[in-house]
């Protein structure tokens, strides 16, 4: 990230809230302001603590330590080994360890903080989070219920000059805005279905550990803590296809069964079912923790062709019989695509097997968490917009929410308008 060029946005607000603690640290009695937010941390680097240090804080610490701009300050957890291995993945050894998140948010040299704890707690932790001053890096999925969305969703709007983003890292990835392209130009024809899914054949159960902290490390089995798949894995998929399409669901119906895992577990083991999206295109989400065959991945259908994606690269396909579909005036373009590797004016669908498109940052999860946290700084340094933002995240979590009370509720089908009465 270039932060030389631009000068970092600073309101009024901030500049005030901000100020008091940053002249008692430099002694400044001037105060530029685009010195302000570098100025708090040494060598312009932002001041990070950490809600939660378990895995997924872990990975982030491994992807962001070596970037200039990361400073950890503070590491928390009420587990004592997470915590222990958050602050020795700080790379700081005068970070600062606390067992209770609201003395994180207390410490005023602190400029921003990562949330990733269990998802019953990303609201109530983000929200008072950027009441205390603090930008906000937030693991998906936004809140658990459609009342904590739109509390989070107020609360971001509030804090306008606050950086509130939910960690769907992949609407970075460079093979989105290819689809999004692709689609667009009519490559694949007119979209009518998109298949999402994330099949795994692993229990979720940590067994490492004694029964008084089973529930607390093992919240994703019962939904007091998330609610299951659906929020936990699901949700990064429907995201990038919602992203591409651009439109949001007007029902939902879903099954969900403990099949495998007789564990004392509430959250279903596995899930299917279908999305109607408000332009009549079908989607089916699927999810299970037993079969891995199908992998994790997404894919869009058109009547021309296909866009498919997994881990980050894309596979397109053109359909064999699909001219007759120019008597019905329905356009594509396939022949006009000019990515390099896609079909060109000489080469027939009839005959062309898939393409096969790579984006190493896309494919790799280390690079790719590491870009958002770029994206994340670069919101806080230059006043950009996150792209994962409040309104497109709880966007997200509607078509999320919508599948979970289906099934929950033996595949019932839900409307969007009843899971936005909930809030
Ligand atoms: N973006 C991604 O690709 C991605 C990947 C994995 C997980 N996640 C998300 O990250 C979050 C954490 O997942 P994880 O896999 O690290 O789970 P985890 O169980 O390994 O870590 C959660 C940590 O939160 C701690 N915690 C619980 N209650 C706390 C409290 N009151 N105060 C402080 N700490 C508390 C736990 O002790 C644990 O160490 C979840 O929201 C998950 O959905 C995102």
């Amino acid at each position: 990230m270039d932060n030389s060029k631009e000068t970092p946005k600073v309101s009024r607000r901030e500049f005030i809230k901000k100020g008091s603690s940053l002249a008692a640290a430099s002694g400044l009695v001037s105060l530029a302001a685009p010195a302000i937010l570098s100025s708090r941390s040494p060598n312009g680097r932002i001041s990070l603590g950490f809600l939660g240090t378990g895995s997924r804080a872990c990975e982030i610490l491994r992807s962001i330590t070596g970037y200039p701009e990361t400073f950890v300050t503070d590491v928390c957890d009420i587990y004592p080994p997470n915590l222990e291995e958050g602050a020795k993945l700080s790379l700081n050894d005068k970070v600062r360890k606390h067992e209770k998140w609201e003395k994180v948010l207390e410490q005023k040299d602190v400029d921003a903080v990562v949330v990733a704890t269990p998802l019953y707690l990303h609201v109530p932790m983000s929200v008072a989070a950027l009441e205390a001053g603090k930008h906000v890096y937030s693991e998906k999925s936004m809140g658990r219920t459609m009342k904590e969305c739109n509390e989070m969703l107020a609360s971001a709007q509030k804090h306008g000059d606050l950086v509130y983003l939910v960690g769907y890292q992949s609407r970075l990835n460079e093979s989105l805005k290819v689809t999004k392209d692709l689609v667009n130009q009519g490559s694949f024809g007119k979209i009518t279905q998109f298949y999402v899914h994330f099949d795994r054949n692993q229990t979720w159960k940590r067994v490492d550990v004694g029964p008084e902290w089973d529930r607390q490390l093992n919240w994703r089995l019962y939904s007091e803590y998330c609610d299951g798949l659906l929020t936990e894995v699901v949700t990064h998929e429907i995201d990038m296809v919602m992203e591409v399409l651009g439109t949001l669901p007007v029902s939902a119906s879903f099954y969900g069964k403990i099949l495998v895992y007789q564990d004392g577990r509430e959250n279903h083991d596995s899930v299917m079912g279908t999305w109607e999206m408000e332009d009549g295109v079908l989607g089916v989400g699927t999810a299970h923790l037993s079969n891995a065959s199908q992998g994790v991945g997404w894919s869009l259908l058109g009547t021309h062709g296909t866009v498919a994606s997994s881990g980050g690269g894309l596979k397109l396909y053109w359909e064999k019989e699909a001219r007759h579909l120019d008597s019905l005036g329905i356009k594509h373009k396939f022949t006009q695509v000019q990515l390099g590797q896609s079909l060109k004016e000489s080469e027939s669908p009839n005959t062309t097997p898939a393409k096969v498109l790579d984006f190493k940052v896309d494919n790799d999860y280390d690079l790719n968490t590491g870009r958002a946290f770029k994206h994340f700084y670069n919101c806080i340094l230059n006043g950009t917009k996150p792209v994962m933002d409040a309104v497109s995240c709880r966007r997200t979590s509607i078509a999320a929410l919508m599948a979970y009370h289906s099934s929950i509720n033996g595949g019932r089908l839900f409307t969007r308008q009843e899971i936005e009465a909930m809030g």
